[in-house]
């Protein structure tokens, strides 16, 4: 159990400064259970919180994960140089509290995208010891063959890397598109395993992470949502 004043309970949540979120209780802009509260010095519990700012309904959250569906030509990383950055996509607050990606897809890879502001749960769930398997949907230049299925299966040297690096699961899905599971998360890791393999990768899609896929989340493109305790459970590795 936690109680806090309300200006500190707007901060936590990224409204802002802790002045900043004072002056919007104090003008009027926060209502909980319908009615509008102008004094900061009531606490409230803060589990299962619900408050009213900015004509959105909000609930207190310790600590926020989130599921994006990355459209191409965002950059997950923190100063984006060519295209917008993925918290553009974002409500506001998630920046202020420190959202971030929990790894990276390429500017132009699509789909899953885990992000969060507990930093235990992105160190753990990016670990390579984590094993947490990522599956990718790649459209390929060339037509997918047996030969590319097993030698992505045995493992490819990649040219900065001291050992051969090879998928947990591989399979052709159609003429140009294969599915490939991955435990690590290496740079560029599908488009060179996929050029060390003779091919090459021209469009590609993470669909699923530990047992947790995209398609079960009925997500658009640029659509978010908040993971339920039941989803975060697949994401961990059996
Ligand atoms: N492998 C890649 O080559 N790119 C990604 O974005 C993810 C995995």
């Amino acid at each position: 159990m936690t109680k806090l004043s309300l200006d500190k309970i707007l901060q936590s949540q990224g409204f802002g400064t802790r002045k900043y979120c004072r002056d919007l209780v104090e003008d009027g802009e926060v209502s909980i259970n319908g009615e509008v509260i102008r004094s900061v010095k009531t606490s409230y519990e803060t589990q299962g919180l619900q408050f009213h700012i900015f004509e959105e309904d909000w609930e207190f959250r310790e600590r926020v994960y989130i599921v994006l569906n990355k459209p191409a030509n965002f950059e997950c990383s923190r100063k984006p140089s060519h295209h917008p950055g993925v918290l553009t996509l974002l409500p506001e607050q998630f920046s202020w509290r420190d959202v971030q990606p929990v790894g990276r897809l390429d500017h132009d890879t699509t789909g899953m995208l885990l992000m969060s502001d507990d930093g235990p749960f992105i160190h753990a769930q990016s670990s390579p010891k984590r094993h947490v398997p990522k599956v990718y949907q790649a459209t390929t230049a060339e037509p997918v063959t047996e030969e590319l299925v097993n030698l992505l299966l045995q493992g490819v040297k990649l040219h900065d890397e001291p050992a051969a690096l090879a998928a947990v699961h591989c399979q052709k899905l159609d003429d140009n598109l294969l599915e490939i599971v991955l435990e690590q998360g290496k740079y560029h890791q599908v488009k060179r395993m996929l050029a060390a393999a003779g091919n090459h990768c021209a469009a590609l899609q993470r669909t699923a992470i530990g047992k947790l896929t995209l398609e079960s989340l009925g997500l658009e493109e640029g659509e978010w949502c908040y993971l339920t305790p039941e989803q975060l459970a697949l994401l961990v590795p059996a």
